[in-house]
């Protein structure tokens, strides 16, 4: 694992739509894995204003996000689809039609579930995957105790996570279960990059990076990947005992 330590979270935030922009630029047929979260948002801020300032076009990316509400319709303002539109989609050059993301109110979630896994490897896999990660050390919706080697399915949520979720539904409750991309569909990916800000995700940060990789951390199966790179802020980063490993970043590039 690469760590870097920024000294502010719009530092940390930055750095990681560089990596993305660079990728993009790199490769303008990219593939890549998109995740939500209140710690994505400044990131997609920062991908469409490169976008408005002709640094970089979307026109030729495919995405795969995540995961998804099971029970969301793709419209739902809830939904994870919702959100990336205001967020990212709506907001650049990318074809609607490039953009996928679980189908969360279908019949048969097990089959979308399938079709989805099977759309990623199609598509020749996942060129950058980005990932936040949870308070108890999910990524996706891959909750504590996820074999793995797990491939995309049926989640049932933790309540720790639909509780740290609960601030996204103030009108209702936070569904039971998402359909989520797996750990090891996430491992397929030829890059990762994870980005973690503040004080509430320090213990899992320590854990995924510090502690031995193992199924009741899922982020911890990052120790295993070749290509990862964990971008932090100081808060996150703030129990992280092997500090003379990382790398300490004192600006955005
Ligand atoms: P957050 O979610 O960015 O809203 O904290 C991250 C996650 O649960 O993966």
């Amino acid at each position: 694992m690469n760590v870097r330590i920024f000294p502010s979270a719009e530092a940390a935030e930055a750095a990681t739509a560089a990596l993305l922009i660079q990728q993009v630029q790199r490769n303008t047929n990219a593939v890549l894995g998109l995740a939500t979260g209140g710690t994505m948002s400044p990131v997609y801020q920062l991908l469409v204003s490169a976008y408005q300032q002709g640094r970089v076009s979307f026109a030729d990316i495919t995405t795969f996000n995540l995961d998804e509400y099971s029970g969301l319709a793709p419209d739902h303002p809830r939904s994870y689809r919702s959100f990336m539109r205001a967020a990212f989609f709506d907001q650049t050059d990318i074809p609607l039609n490039n953009t996928h993301i679980p189908i969360g109110n279908t019949r048969d979630p097990d089959k979308e579930a399938e079709r989805y896994e099977a759309l990623i490897e199609a598509s020749g896999g996942i060129d950058c995957q980005l990932l936040g990660i949870g308070q108890n050390g999910h990524i996706g919706f891959n909750e504590p105790g996820t074999p793995f080697h797990s491939r995309t399915r049926v989640e049932q949520l933790s309540n720790d996570t639909r509780a740290a979720n609960q601030r996204y539904f103030p009108e209702g409750k936070v569904p039971e279960q998402a359909i989520t991309i797996g750990i090891g569909t996430i491992l397929d990916s030829r890059e990762i990059i994870l980005l973690a800000i503040g004080d509430k995700k320090a213990n899992a940060v320590a854990v995924m990076i510090e502690s031995p990789s193992d199924i009741s951390c899922p982020a911890s199966a990052l120790q295993q990947h070749p290509n990862a790179t964990i971008l932090l802020d100081q808060a996150a980063a703030a129990q992280l005992q092997q500090l003379f490993d990382y790398e300490q970043v004192d600006k955005a590039n």
